[in-house]
């Protein structure tokens, strides 16, 4: 999701109403502890103000016609809970600064430490902390359904969300499959948003950045799209290439298309000599290595987050070459300067994705040294495409050998 620096909260914004906002900025600061972020409002008179209690975020909005505090209606129709790492040191600092304690501080059936407040115009607040990990069927309640992994996450104690922050991760990684087949389905923009946040955060070389990515959302450019690659497998059909080409009909459907551009020009901002000489050439070659890597990185990023939304993902190569550049750019505006590298595709899976054979940790992993028992000799290689490559790509791990 993008950034805003004006709503610093992505998941909830409670708005309270105060006949006296500037009174109130000063009563929450003093009393509970939240910190001003800003207040707006002409002619001397605070009509609003934003404010927060570490990551609880909350707007203050004034009083008018059909919106009143608790006070001014006399009852109270919400109550907002903060929670606070330290409840006991809030609870004395809140009753020392005169706030109305409604509810002792005390620990609930729940596994909450918490105490509950009235503000400076009625309204009602808790301030908890987690004290106990108490499964809701334990105190009486009925559970809906599992959680979804990503509350599971958040719900982490802190001494265990590094393990618990790696399992997740791993999850993710693990559960990153390729397929080649969706089913139908509308990938809501505000995936595609999610999904490129995550490439944008990626480490790139002399921090370049030197990618852009183009949502493909109309039907018949994803349809040229997916007809170049249908025409680049018969082309290698004819070349007699041997390699195992996929069926590029899955392009056509995928819900999710989104063409991934480059821009080589960047290639400069690496370590190059840029005079045309032997040793230039060399350095030339690295700086183009290492500007592919940051591509890489920022769509495996991408991959990531669009496998954590629970999406299969196809990552496509076979676009790179000269002629297929020249049909697919001009149908997406894509400047000259810049080269199209992939297509990444996503959705929800025709058939369920299975996961491929990987190498061993042993068989990448050197200590110290490299292993020469991890080296192939260019005729082992040429074997294990022989005899094995059609098989790592196309078949389930459990079934290569
Ligand atoms: C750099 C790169 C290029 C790829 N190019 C293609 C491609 O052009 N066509 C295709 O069908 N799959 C392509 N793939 C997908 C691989 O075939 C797939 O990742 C591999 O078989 C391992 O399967 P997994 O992704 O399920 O782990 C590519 C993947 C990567 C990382």
């Amino acid at each position: 999701m993008l950034k805003n620096r004006s709503v610093p909260t992505d998941v909830i914004l409670p708005h309270i109403t105060y006949q006296n906002v500037a009174a109130a900025l000063g009563w929450l600061t003093n009393t509970f502890g939240f910190t001003e972020h800003y207040r707006y409002g002409g002619g001397g008179q605070v009509e609003g103000a934003q404010m927060h209690l570490s990551d609880a975020w909350i707007m203050l909005n004034r009083a008018r016609p059909g919106r009143a505090s608790a006070a001014q209606a006399g009852l109270q129709t919400q109550s907002l809970t903060v929670f606070v790492e330290d409840v006991d040191s809030h609870y004395a600092r809140a009753k020392a600064a005169g706030a109305r304690i409604v509810e002792d501080l005390h620990d609930t059936e729940y596994g909450e430490r918490q105490y509950g407040a009235e503000d400076l115009e009625g309204h009602h607040w808790l301030f908890s902390r987690h004290a106990r990990d108490v499964s809701p069927e334990e105190w009486g309640a009925t559970v809906a359904g599992p959680l979804a992994m990503t509350n599971q996450i958040e719900t982490v104690p802190a001494a265990a969300s590094n393990a618990a922050l790696y399992r997740a991760l791993m999850e993710v990684v693990r559960n990153r499959m390729t397929n080649r087949a969706f089913a139908p389905c509308e990938i809501p923009r505000e995936h595609f948003e999610m999904i490129l946040e995550a490439a944008r955060h990626a480490p790139s070389g002399a921090n370049a950045q030197p990618w852009h990515y183009i949502v493909v959302t109309d039907p018949s450019a994803k349809a040229s799209i997916a007809q170049c690659f249908l025409d680049e497998q018969q082309h290698r059909v004819r070349l007699r290439m041997g390699f195992p080409t996929p069926n590029y009909a899955g392009v056509k459907t995928a819900p999710g298309l989104i063409v991934v551009a480059v821009d080589f020009r960047f290639v400069r901002a690496f370590p190059v000599l840029d005079d045309g000489s032997d040793e230039d050439r060399l350095y030339r070659q690295n700086a183009e290595r290492i500007l592919l890597q940051s591509v890489a990185a920022s769509t495996m990023s991408a991959h990531l987050a669009a496998a954590a939304l629970g999406y299969a993902v196809w990552w496509i190569t076979a676009i790179g070459q000269e002629d297929i550049q020249k049909k697919i750019k001009p149908l997406l505006g894509v400047p000259e300067e810049l080269a199209i590298i992939d297509v990444m595709c996503f959705g929800p899976p025709l058939k369920a994705s299975y996961k491929r054979w990987k190498r061993r940790l042993d068989q990448i992993v050197n200590w110290d040294r490299f292993n020469p028992e991890n080296f192939m000799t260019a005729e082992q290689i040429a074997e294990w495409i022989k005899t094995r490559r059609h098989k790592v790509m196309y078949r389930d791990e459990t079934n290569v050998d």
